[in-house]
This record gives C-alpha cells, structure tokens and sequence, in this order.
C-alpha cells in the first residue's frame, strides 16, 4: 500500500473543480457579481425574479420577457392538494428545513415534465421551484400553527406574495421590497457547499429536484445556511446581557463560533453584510426596533476586537449576520430564516444544475469523483483472515 499522505485538499479549499459562468467571488476585495454584475447594483436596481431570470438565462431580461417571467412563476404557485395533505400529517414540531427537504421530491412528483431532460424542460422545472417553495414552507408554517395555507396574491411581488401567504396579511411595500432586495443578495454565490451539492449529485445525471433536495440538506447546517437562525438566537440571549464584549471573549475562551462571521472565501467584509446592515439600522428605526441592531453592532466590535487581538483579523461579517435582525423585524421566525436562503438560493441552485447537465462552462458534463486516501485497518495485499463468527473473540466495540 502507498504510503498515506494525512494532509489534502481538505474541504476542497482553493481547489477549483470546474468552470462557471454564473457567478464570482473575490475574497480579498469583498467583490460578488452574478453574471458580470455587481451586487450592489443587482440590490439598488433590480429585483428578485429579474436576477433570477439573470442567473438562470445568463442576462438580463427585456420587459416582455421578464412579465413572461413573472408570469410563469405566478401561475406555478398554484400545487396540487397532496402536498398539502402531507404537509398536515407531519408532526407540528417538525424542522421547517427538514420539511423542505420532505417536500422537494413531492414537488418533482407533482412535475408533470419530471423526464423531460431538456434545457427548456430544465428551465421550467426551475419555474416551477423559484414559485413553488415560498408556497410549501408558507402553508407548513400555518399548518403547523393550525392555519389553514392561504392562496396567492397575483398582485404582489414574489416576496410581499411570500410575506403574505405566511403572515396572512398584506405586507407594507417598503417591507416588501426589503425583503426582495434579501432575496437579491442570496440568490447565488459561486461553489459554496449547498450548490456543490447540487452539481454534484445532478452530474449522476439524476433529475433537478434530486440536486436540490441535496443541496436543502447542505444548507441547513449551521457553518451554511443555518447561520442565520443561530445568529438570531444569539442575539436573542444577549438581549438580557449587560456585559456584550464579555460574553463575546468567553464565547471565544471557550472555543465557541460567533455565528454570522468569518467565511471560507471573503478575507473582508462580505459585500452582502454591508447592505443588510444599513437595512437593518433603517429598518429598526422605521419599525422602533434599533435594539437589534444595535446589539448586532455592539456584538460585531466586540468579536472584531477578540478577533484583532488573537491575529484572525481576517475573520468579518457574513451575509447571515445582519440578516437575521433583519428578518426578525420582519417578522420571519427563527426557524424559517434558513428555509428563506432556500427560497432566494433555489434560482442560484437551478442555475447550476442547469450549468452542470449542459455542460454550459466547459467542454462536456463530468461525473464527479474525487479520490480518498484509505488510512483504515490493512493487513497487506491478500486483505485479512475472514474469521467465523464463532471463533471471534474479544473484538473492541467502538462506543
Ligand atoms: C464560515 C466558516 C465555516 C468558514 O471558516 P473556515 O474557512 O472553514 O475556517 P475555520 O472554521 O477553519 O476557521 C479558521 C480559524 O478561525 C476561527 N473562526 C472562524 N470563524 C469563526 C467565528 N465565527 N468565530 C470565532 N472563530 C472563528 C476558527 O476557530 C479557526 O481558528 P483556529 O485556526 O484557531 O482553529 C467559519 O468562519 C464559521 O464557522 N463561521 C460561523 C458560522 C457562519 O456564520 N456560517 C455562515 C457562513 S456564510
């Protein structure tokens, strides 16, 4: 046997594997664009399903054809009442992510182009994902709450629709165009482990939804998605709290994260977090709720000093920091912060199935497989003696 090499690739960091035209990241400036474009100018000037269209068709749409867009997801809003049925056996307390990642394989049951394996066959599968999860995880969040799930209001944005199937009540505009602008900065973000899930399982050639349902399931983790609800109830504990940067250095001594900083890839702050902190500070104000912000920013300077004096200056906010008092104030609850990544995330997600099926960024789809180095028990090349079970002894039981 070779000898084994114990440090790798690991976690794939720095390691391209493949190419990509959907999305870029420069880590050290805090740069992100989506098909060329900045973030910052997707945020002020765009909206959701515009930079969904973007992702997914590699540009911008025209007027036409982005209320074809609109349109085509409307009218996907509508699901078939099995879903619902399923949605009510489930037991109340149920993890609205674990739901989610229940529900995507009902969604590509309820697809009627389930093997259409074409690109425009993709596309609308990717229709019908964009529109329908902001409807299951609204309906499961009344259905547990005892409500009955509320249809969809053709006359509202993608996310005032989703404020309202799961509030019940028409969201104010400005709210609603917050809540968009979150959407916006979500949607997608290069090769981070939720949409490698994706392309990886897809590149089995397996179906859209299979992808997706991998990529619901690496998003709920709390290094990923799950960040955001674990910022909120941070914030949540510190409410009480006299002493914030005391608290933050036991955190540290104490070997624990501060949810909602440092990230794999950005050195400096995340673009995103810029953003969602003036949301947050404007939104507080106009919602006469500025103590979440103001704890947000009394926890940032106190992790960024701990940080400065251990020499991990390059540890910042993230995108989850701020946008969990934001979508506190809201009115999203804990536990439906993560599945709001997957509602925006999915048109990032889509759109890398898509890139992966087609091959559209290199020369043709490959399976991915990547090795490992076996560094497990080896008893050279003949393998070992296969005793009988009954002449086994004293075998060591892992606990
Ligand atoms: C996102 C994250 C997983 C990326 O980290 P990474 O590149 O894998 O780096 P590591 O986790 O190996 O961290 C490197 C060092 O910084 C420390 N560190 C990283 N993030 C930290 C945080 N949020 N709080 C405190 N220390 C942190 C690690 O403990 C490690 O210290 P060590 O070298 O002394 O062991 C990590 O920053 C993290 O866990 N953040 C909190 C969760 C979060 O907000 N996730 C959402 C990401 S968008």
């Amino acid at each position: 046997m070779k000898e084994t090499v114990h440090i790798k690739n690991t976690g794939l960091r720095g390691v391209p594997v493949a190419d990509t035209k959907i999305s870029y990241i420069d880590g050290e400036q805090g740069i992100l664009i989506y098909r060329g474009y900045r973030i910052e100018e997707l945020a002020e000037k765009s909206s959701y399903p515009e930079t969904a269209f973007l992702l997914l068709n590699g540009e911008l749409p025209d007027k036409k054809g982005l209320q074809v867009f609109e349109g085509q997801v409307g009218e996907a809003r509508e699901i078939p009442g099995f879903i619902f049925e399923c949605l009510r056996k489930l037991p109340k307390q149920a993890v609205p992510m674990d739901v989610l990642q229940m529900a995507v394989p009902l969604l590509a049951i309820a697809d009627p182009e389930l093997p259409d394996e074409t690109r425009v066959g993709n596309l609308r599968k990717a229709v019908r994902l964009i529109s329908r999860i902001p409807v299951v995880m609204a309906a499961w969040h009344r259905i547990r709450n005892g409500l009955e799930p509320l249809p969809a209001d053709a006359a509202l944005s993608h996310a005032s629709n989703f404020l309202w199937q799961l509030q019940g009540k028409k969201p104010d505009p400005e709210i609603g165009r917050d809540l968009d602008v979150c959407l916006i900065l979500h949607a997608d973000h290069t090769f981070n482990a939720s949409t490698f899930a994706c392309r990886e399982v897809v590149s089995t050639r397996a179906h859209m939804y299979a992808g997706v349902a991998a990529g619901v399931g690496a998003l709920s983790g709390s290094l990923h998605g799950g960040a955001n609800a674990r910022v909120m109830e941070m914030l949540g504990k510190l409410e009480s709290e006299k002493d914030v940067p005391g608290w933050v250095r036991r955190q540290l001594e104490q070997g624990q994260k501060i949810m909602g900083m440092g990230h794999a890839v950005y050195k400096t702050t995340d673009p995103r977090a810029k953003i969602l902190r003036e949301m947050s500070r404007v939104l507080g104000e106009k919602l006469g709720q500025s103590r979440w912000y103001d704890l947000s920013v009394q926890v940032e300077g106190a992790a960024l000093a701990q940080f400065e004096r251990r020499g991990k200056t390059t540890l910042k906010p993230n995108v989850d920091f701020y946008s969990a008092s934001v979508y506190h104030m809201i009115g999203i609850p804990g536990d439906m912060m993560t599945p709001l990544f997957a509602i925006s995330r999915i048109a990032g997600w889509c759109s890398h199935i898509i890139e992966e099926k087609f091959a559209e960024a290199q020369e043709k789809p490959a399976l991915y497989r990547p090795e490992s180095e076996y560094v497990g028990h080896y008893c050279g090349m003949m393998g070992c003696v296969y005793e009988p079970l009954e002449a086994r002894r004293n075998v060591k039981r892992k606990k």
